[in-house]
């Protein structure tokens, strides 16, 4: 793919930012580990095709380490989740991260696949969460990925 600009995240993404959640996330608030998120108050990076957003990457630095809260890649399998991760591991390096984790939800086999060909280990698994957070946000689908039941979070970390 030509024409590939990764750049930070800026005050002028809002918009486009929320307009996604809404499309692909069922709105915001995300829900990580029962606590709501909003894409306004997240750093990151964003992939651009010429000016079409095809990903997003979104972090929050935390007392220790570092977690991606929300990764959407609109252009799946050619490349473009792997330069955003990069970009956040550069950043990290450069901040002397000592380690990155994530969330992701059982069913999400792809992101599991993808997480661990780049480092990240299985670090915890919270059965039965999901339901909470339907909860607080009812918008989280009975079935995800491959049309398996969403129940648990599964933590991956990357240790530097
Ligand atoms: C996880 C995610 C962000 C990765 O983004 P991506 O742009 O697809 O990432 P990449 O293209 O760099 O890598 C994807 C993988 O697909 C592989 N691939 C390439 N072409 C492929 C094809 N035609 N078919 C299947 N896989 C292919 C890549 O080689 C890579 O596989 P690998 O792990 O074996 O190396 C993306 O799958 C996504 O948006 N998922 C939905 C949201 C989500 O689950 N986010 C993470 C939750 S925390």
């Amino acid at each position: 793919m030509n024409n590939i600009i990764i750049r930070s995240k800026t005050n002028s993404d809002h918009k486009i930012l929320e307009n996604f959640m809404t499309l692909y996330w069922g709105g915001e608030p995300l829900i990580v580990h029962g606590k709501k998120y909003f894409t306004k108050d997240l750093e990151g990076y964003l992939a651009f095709n010429n000016t079409k957003c095809i990903a997003f990457l979104l972090f929050e630095r935390q007392q220790i380490d570092w977690e991606i809260i929300v990764f959407e890649s609109f252009s799946k399998f050619s490349g473009i989740g792997t330069k955003l991760l990069n970009a956040l591991f550069d950043e990290a390096k450069k901040n002397n991260c000592p380690q990155i984790h994530v969330m992701t939800t059982n069913d999400n086999l792809d992101a599991l696949r993808f997480y661990q060909r780049r480092g990240f280990v299985l670090s915890g698994i919270f059965l039965d969460v999901v339901d909470y957070a339907r909860s607080l946000k009812p918008s989280i689908p009975a079935l995800g990925d491959y049309d398996i039941p969403i129940r648990d979070e599964l933590i991956l970390v990357y240790r530097f």
